[in-house]
């Protein structure tokens, strides 16, 4: 066996969907479950969140549908609402929520009239999806005149995970004006906003990457939010090469080494779904014992620094998870977690632990 594995924990997305909720004060938690569950597999994260939240958000009908194919019965916003009459009728069919973001689908809805669970979404600054809100009392009411009334008003934050934020609040507050002229609730808040702004709770939010033991900010890590890891790679060391002073190592020879040591090859690359561009000093582990990639990560491989540390071949390598916190990867990379967790590729080897392990295996890191 290769051994380069993902592992999945059921345990750790249910502790932090209870943290979301107990964070929501009150509030509606719809678990964002989008894009295979932040790559953790669509169903398993939703079958392991539904007893702590109150529904999911997904981006596409399609989805939405799978959920309900796997038995899950609560109610599911469809973020991106629907892209044509078919998925309309169906939406209806399947008791979804969905999002009207755009006067083509106010359109749609007002040629198809029928019973739908709307949303709208208005655009409250982050100039993406959404009605503006000058429009949206008036959609509200053509809509409701043709026996469609709106059920919420949704909007979404562009930088509550920004440190220099001062954004947020006027989002919140041009959105909460619409939910007041319409009488609605509103959902506004992502993981960062539920986490920093009591007052972008309002009637119901919506998390997602604190749900996948990853924190939204660079200032605070998912230990500090108690946040369990749900998400382990891993993979085995497949060589181990000596090195001596001017060795190059890997594609384009961008690392070379300064002294006599080890290399080891580990066998994950971008084939696998780890990213490419993870440069030189991005941290992994061995043995619990922390070293860094040299070189750059090609298809199959990747090669890390093994000067004073105890590995031998067959060893597994965490590239990250308990020891090798994902934020930490992801901003040497340049890039964020979500897109590390969406990125893995079919050939990993994917594991869901069973329930005995993940309790105790979900535990938070200090
Ligand atoms: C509409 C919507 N709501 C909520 C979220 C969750 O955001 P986060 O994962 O940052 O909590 C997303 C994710 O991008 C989103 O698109």
């Amino acid at each position: 066996m290769r051994g380069t594995r993902v592992e999945i924990r059921p345990a750790a997305l249910a502790h932090n969907a209870r943290r979301a909720k107990a964070l929501a004060d009150g509030a509606d938690v719809f678990a964002m479950v989008k894009a295979n569950g932040y790559g953790h597999g669509l169903t398993v994260a939703a079958q392991a969140m539904a007893a702590e939240v109150d529904g999911f958000g997904v981006a596409v009908l399609e989805e939405a549908r799978t959920l309900r194919e796997h038995g899950i019965a609560a109610p599911i916003l469809v973020a991106e609402g629907f892209f044509d009459r078919d998925e309309l009728l169906e939406a209806r069919a399947l008791s979804l929520e969905v999002v009207v973001h755009s006067p083509w689908q106010v359109g749609l809805l007002l040629d198809n009239p029928g019973p739908t669970r709307l949303w709208l979404k208005l655009n409250t600054g982050m100039n993406r999806l959404g009605l503006r809100p000058d429009i949206a009392v008036e959609t509200a009411e053509q809509l409701a005149a043709a026996g469609m009334r709106a059920v919420g008003v949704m909007s979404h934050f562009a930088c509550a995970d920004e440190s220099a934020d001062d954004r947020t609040e006027t989002q919140m507050r041009r959105g909460g004006k619409v939910a007041d002229a319409l009488g609605l609730p509103l959902s506004a808040a992502n993981s960062a906003a539920l986490i920093r702004y009591p007052f972008a709770r309002a009637q119901r939010v919506r998390p997602g990457i604190i749900l996948y033991g990853s924190s939204p900010f660079d200032w605070q890590s998912a230990a500090q939010l108690d946040l369990a890891v749900s998400h382990r790679f891993s993979a085995r060391l497949i060589a181990i090469n000596e090195v001596r002073p001017g060795d190059a190592v890997g594609y384009g020879a961008t690392w070379t080494a300064a002294r006599p040591g080890r290399i080891g090859v580990v066998a994950a690359g971008y084939g696998d779904g780890y990213p490419r561009h993870a440069p030189s000093g991005t941290p992994a582990a061995v043995n619990g014992q922390p070293t860094v990639l040299v070189g750059r990560v090609s298809m199959d491989m990747l090669t890390i620094d093994l000067n004073g540390i105890e590995a031998d071949i067959g060893d597994e390598v965490e590239l990250w998870g308990d020891e090798v916190d994902v934020d930490k990867v992801a901003r040497a990379c340049g890039t964020i977690s979500y897109e590390l967790f969406c990125q893995i590729t079919g050939r990993p080897e994917r594991t869901i632990l069973g329930v005995g392990r993940q309790t105790s295996d979900a535990r938070p890191k200090d």
